[in-house]
Order: structure tokens, then sequence, then C-alpha cells
């Protein structure tokens, strides 16, 4: 019978050599398949005469059943070797740190917004809203700047198609018209009006893309309208605000003379710091002036009885300032290296 232990340590070796359940059913084939080697052997009992049957078929059968455990042995330990290999796959490893939730912050030019409304606030402006998208009218007609204006044409921007003359707002100054109208409505049946003071904080859209200029900016408005209003005030209310914006003295501002058509006179505000990383550098964060009579008129105020000024400041531009950043489009890249600084 040692055709028979040869067998018996023949499957043993080809079960062990099966990888996977696949291969493991080919090699038992071999053995006790159809055409197997025990199979052949079961069969060739039938020449042989009743005595050698019995002793030859017990001798088999011992042989069969070694080979079965072994088969049965492989096919355990191959399924254990799989779901081990599983496991080990989607381990996770409950001793790493966690990931932490990450604390979000303002974004820098929001932290400007606040503080702006907050020191307009203290002496006493309200804020206002006006609509992103916007009417021509309002954007420019009310504002003193006629359909084939030039002036228009430093003010390209996106028309929307659907809609007549409906565009994104090149700046804050339509919400100088909605103000006016809603304040002199409010108070149209009441025996006085009190002066009008408001800022308008919000989106505004160019066509425009460098260093200093984005095409989504935004712009803070200021107005205010009273019987007695001057020049005078604005520098005052402006030059008060910058050196409380900035916590600083070491600041000079400039208003150099220029042209808007909704203000006359008009000027540009230019701040420069004397000390520090942008010492000397002259930047452009504001226009302004005197209400132009034309406007007033659009926003239901006797301009023979009220005068005003008005600015529009860029707070992205104030924000490059405050925190020292040479690139206004920092601002909008999303770039969280960049934006976690101001935390
Ligand atoms: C205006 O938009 C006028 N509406 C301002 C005004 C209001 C004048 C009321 C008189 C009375 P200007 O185009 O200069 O003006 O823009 C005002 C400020 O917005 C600029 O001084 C600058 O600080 C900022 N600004 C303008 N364009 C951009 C831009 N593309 N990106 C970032 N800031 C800008
Ligand atoms: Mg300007």
């Amino acid at each position: 019978m040692d055709q028979l232990d040869q067998l018996v340590a023949q499957a043993g070796i080809d079960f062990a050599a099966a990888a996977d359940g696949a291969a493991l059913e080919t090699a038992k084939a071999r053995y006790l398949g159809k055409g197997g080697s025990i199979t052949e052997l079961l069969k060739g009992l039938g020449k042989l005469g009743a005595d050698a049957r019995k002793a030859a078929g017990a001798e088999i059968n011992k042989a069969k059943t070694a080979i079965e455990a072994q088969l049965n042995a492989r096919r355990d330990a191959l399924q254990q070797a799989a779901l081990e290999a599983q496991l080990a796959a989607e381990a996770l490893d409950v001793t790493l740190p966690g990931r932490g939730a990450s604390t979000g912050g303002l974004h820098p030019v929001v932290r400007t917004l606040e503080r702006v409304e907050q020191l307009f606030r203290s002496i006493g402006f309200d804020v206002a809203e006006g609509p992103e998208i916007e009417t021509d009218f309002y954007n420019f007609t009310a504002l003193n700047t006629p359909a084939n204006h030039p002036a228009r044409s430093m003010h390209d921007t996106f028309y929307l198609e659907n809609g007549e003359g409906v565009l994104l707002r090149t700046h804050t100054s339509p919400v100088q018209i909605r103000a006016m109208q809603a304040h002199v409505e409010a108070y149209k049946d009441r025996p006085a009006m009190p002066e009008l003071r408001v800022i308008a904080p919000g989106r505004v859209y160019r066509v425009d893309s460098d260093a200093t200029h984005s095409p989504m900016f935004h712009q803070v408005e200021g107005l205010w309208v009273g019987e007695s209003v001057s020049f005078a005030d604005l520098k005052g209310v402006v030059a008060d605000f910058l050196r409380s914006f900035f916590e600083s003295d070491d600041l000079q501002v400039r208003f150099r003379p220029s042209f808007f058509p909704f203000t006359e006179p008009s000027a540009e505000i230019d701040v420069a710091f004397m000390s520090g990383a942008l010492k000397g550098r002259w930047l452009e964060i504001a226009g302004c002036g005197m209400v132009h009579p034309n406007v007033l008129r659009y926003g239901g105020f006797d301009p023979e009885r009220y005068t005003g000024f008005a600015f529009g400041m860029g707070p992205d531009r104030l924000t490059m300032l405050r925190y020292g950043v040479n690139d206004l489009r920092l601002f909008f890249e999303g770039d969280l290296r960049f934006l976690g600084q101001f935390r």
C-alpha cells in the first residue's frame, strides 16, 4: 500500500500549494473527482476476488478519508486566511489621533465690513442694503449718468440678457437713491424729516483684474443728507473714521480732486502710512463728493433746501492696508493657508 501512502502525501502537497478556493477544487478533482486517482482505484476493486476486494477497499477508503481530512483542513485554512486579509485591509487604528474639528474664522474682508459698520453706527449712521442685480436706472441714470454718458464706459459690467436694462451693479451708489426715496417715503406724512445718515456695504462687479482690482469686490457707500451738510463734514467724518479704523495717527489722508457725475465737487481719498511695511505708498480707498442736485432730486429731496455728502469706499483696499497684503486678489482665491492667518 505504498502507492496509497504516496497518494495521500502527494494530495497533502497539492492542497498546500493551492493558493485559493478555486485552485483547491482543481486539486481535489485530481484525487476525488470522477476521473480522480482514488475514484479510479475504487472502480478497479470489481476486478478483485472477494477477500482481496474487502482488504483493498478498506485501505483505499482509509486513504480517501485521509485525503478528505487534508482537503477540509486546507479549505478552513484558506477561509481563515481570506478573513484575516479582509480584516487587515479594513483595519481601523483607533489609536490614531483624530483629525480635529477645525474652527472656521471670519474672512478678513468681513472683519473689515463689521468694523466699518460698528464705527459708523457709533456716529449715528444706519445700515442700508440694495440689490446686487440692479436696474440701469438706479446704477446710472438716477446717478446723473444718462445713457451714452462717457462715465459709463469706466464702469463696464455684466449686463443680464433677460430683463430690460438689468445689470450687476458696478458700485454701491444706487443705494443712495434707494435710501433717499425710502427716507422721504417714511416721513412724508410727518411734520418734520430728520437727517438721513446711512452706510450701504455690499458686493459690486466690474470688468477689472490686477493686484488692486478684483472683478467682484466690496464697497461701502456713505451718505449724509441734511439742511447744512458741508464738505468740511465729509472731511471730518472720513478722517475720524480712518484714524479709528487703523487705530493710528501715523496716517496721511489726501483728498485728490476728481470727477463723478453724481457729486460736485468730487474727490478721491488716498491713504498712506508714514511707517511700516507699506510706508509711503498711496492707495486710493474711496471716491467722494457733495451730492449733485440732480441726484438729490431723483432721491426726492429738494436741492434748494438740502445738501449732502457721499462716499464710496473700498473695504478690500482697507483690508490690504490694515494687514499689509500686497495683492487684493488673494482675498478671493479661497486659499486656507492665506485666510487662516487672519483668525
Ligand atoms: C465709485 O465707485 C463711486 N461710486 C464712489 C463714490 C461714491 C463717489 C459716492 C462719490 C460719491 P470708484 O470707481 O473710484 O468710485 O471706486 C471707489 C473705490 O472702490 C475705489 O477707491 C477703490 O477703493 C474701490 N475699487 C474700485 N474698483 C475696485 C476693484 N476692481 N477692486 C477692488 N476695489 C475697487
Ligand atoms: Mg476711483
